[in-house]
């Protein structure tokens, strides 16, 4: 079995689904495991000239890759099939593709209306904290109890572990470093862990993982309760020209730089091989470029100046093994 894992090294909304899409039609995958979160999770592709929006579907489905919603995440079964239908009716053919995995947790009605409640952290509201609180509360309802989703299900062992061919999968991470439930700034984090350790105990075996693609943007955004985004007029352009409102909830989207020293931690902790900036068209757009080095802010006079300056520091460090990509098009690779 071999296994590359896409995750997101800041607060979610990196462009993960961009890069899937595109690791998706290259990638020669037997398999697509989306392995944390639920449909909190909004991954926007853009796929034949149609734009499509999935909370809980894996990006697989898009180029008939066997496409599974694994242990690690919480599905909502209504939000999982008018998700199913959107795809059908915008003409994807998910027959035979789309599966969940006999282990996953449930999100119910009740998980919904707490959730609904929150105003501390500023969740999606979509049932998350409440559905993992009671998978570890020895409480929870799995996909295998819902009669509805029988049709669906698999067992991710036999999957992955008892196939006849050779397995090759990709996991498709949700949201980001900075909301992981360990290492994201808790309390304002999701309710799932977010770095490449969540896929692992999706039951791959870490000797199996081959690339860890790491996607940031070249700046960063933020959506929740807390106070992210600093009181100067430049990251409002910046969220104009980004476009930058949430796929789920439509909230705006806080804007500020690039944070260096925690990018280095995600990348390390992660073990990024493959290391991607989206996104950098949109400062090309407002013509600012800046990122915060500890309690240094290094400005520069255009793009090149900082990607030098990134690819120069990401040398010092010794990762010149790493491959660094620079990604402009806001809506496609
Ligand atoms: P929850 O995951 O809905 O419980 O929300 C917890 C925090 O994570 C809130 O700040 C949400 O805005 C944030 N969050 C959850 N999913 C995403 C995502 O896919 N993109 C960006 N932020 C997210
Ligand atoms: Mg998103």
């Amino acid at each position: 079995m071999i296994a590359d894992v896409v995750l997101g090294l800041q607060h979610g909304d990196e462009g993960k689904g961009k890069i899937t899409h595109h690791l998706c039609k290259t990638g020669g995958y037997t398999h697509v495991v989306r392995f944390n979160g639920g449909c909190n999770a909004g991954h926007t592709i853009y796929h034949k000239g149609k734009k499509f929006v999935t909370h809980h579907i894996p990006a697989g489905v898009f180029f008939g890759i066997k496409s599974i919603i694994g242990p690690g995440c919480v599905i909502n079964p209504t939000q999982f099939f008018k998700e199913r239908q959107e795809l059908i009716d915008g003409g994807i053919d998910v027959d035979g593709l789309l599966y969940i995995a006999d282990n996953t947790h449930v999100i119910t009605d009740k998980h919904l209306e707490e959730d609904g409640k929150d105003t501390k952290i500023g969740t999606t509201k979509r049932g998350n904290g409440p559905a993992y609180r009671d998978k570890y509360d020895r409480n929870g309802f799995l996909a295998r109890d819902i009669s509805d989703l029988r049709p669906y299900l698999v067992d991710l062992y036999d999957e992955l572990h008892n196939s006849d061919e050779f397995v090759q999968v990709l996991f498709e991470g949700a949201q980001g470093f900075g909301l992981d439930i360990d290492w994201g700034d808790y309390p304002f984090v999701t309710s799932s862990h977010c770095t490449v350790g969540s896929a692992v105990l999706n039951g791959v075996p870490p000797r199996a993982i081959r690339d860890v693609w790491g996607v940031a943007k070249i700046y960063e955004t933020y959506v929740g309760a807390k106070s992210f985004q600093p009181k100067v007029p430049i990251f409002d352009k910046i969220r104009k020209a980004g476009e930058e409102f949430g796929a789920t909830t439509g909230r705006a989207r806080q804007c500020n730089w690039l944070d260096w020293k925690t990018l280095e931690k995600s990348i390390k902790i992660n073990g990024v091989n493959k290391l991607i900036f989206n996104k950098v068209d949109v400062l090309e757009e407002v013509g600012a470029w800046s990122l915060k080095n500890g309690s240094k802010q290094e400005i520069f006079e255009n793009g090149k100046g900082m990607q030098d300056w990134i690819l120069r520091n990401l040398g010092k460090k010794n990762y010149l093994g790493m491959d660094v990509y620079f990604s402009g098009d806001k809506n496609g690779i």
